[in-house]
């Protein structure tokens, strides 16, 4: 089982990856967590990309292939992928989709959790008061959600077209959505 979890910042998709990894044994690739790691570590590339980050703008792709091409051949024996925040514009999709059909895999699944624009403000700017992510703050969520409109959202219709994604109402309980998403992908 392969699978991408879409969604806008704050729609729940680090929070239900975690649920999904642990019950199907995939493993987990969330470019942001990456990405972030590499900022905490004071590494040349955090270095460089702090600024991105901070201001809700996506990271240039050379950066976020480079993560991508390691993590899927350090994995490729797993019992499958959870991208999370990965692809988010239409080059990183074309790459994935290489990437995998070298290693004759395709992505078997697409999750697409929706949440209104309201709850997001609402958790980000909850988590911002508990974690302190830099990027969480009103300014920076308005151009994330910017971006995620403009540039990761259209690239749902490559998925789309194939037949794969699953629109999951991301409101409510965390175990319910949970619930929402096993009840589908138990039937892949
Ligand atoms: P990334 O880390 O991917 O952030 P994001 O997409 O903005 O989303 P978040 O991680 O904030 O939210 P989430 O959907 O994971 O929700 P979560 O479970 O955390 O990317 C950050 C940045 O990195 C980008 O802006 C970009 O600069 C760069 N980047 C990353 N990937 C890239 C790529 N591929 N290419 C280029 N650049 C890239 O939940 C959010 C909060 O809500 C939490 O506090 C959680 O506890 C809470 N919550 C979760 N579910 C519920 C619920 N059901 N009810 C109430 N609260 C809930
Ligand atoms: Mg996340």
């Amino acid at each position: 089982m392969n699978l991408i979890l879409f969604g806008p910042p704050g729609a729940g998709k680090g929070t239900q990856a975690a649920l999904i990894v642990d019950k199907y044994k995939l493993a987990h690739l969330s470019t942001g967590d990456l990405l972030r790691h590499e900022m905490s570590s004071s590494t040349e590339l955090g270095n460089e990309i702090t600024e991105i980050i901070n201001s809700g703008k996506l990271v240039p792709n050379h950066h976020v292939l480079k993560m991508i091409k390691i993590f899927i051949e350090n994995n490729k024996k797993s019992n499958g992928f959870l991208f999370d925040g990965f692809p988010r514009n239409q080059d990183q999709a074309n790459l994935l989709d290489k990437l995998l059909a070298n290693l004759d895999l395709k992505i078997t699944s697409v999750i697409l959790l929706e949440v209104d624009k309201e709850s997001l403000r609402e958790r980000i700017l909850s988590r911002s008061q508990k974690e302190g992510r830099a990027d969480d703050n009103e300014e920076t969520l308005i151009k994330r959600l910017e971006v995620y409109f403009s540039e990761t959202e259209p690239v749902i219709a490559h998925y789309s077209n194939k037949g794969l994604v699953k629109s999951i109402d991301g409101v409510g309980e965390i175990n319910d959505i949970n619930q929402r998403i096993n009840s589908i992908l138990d039937l892949v």
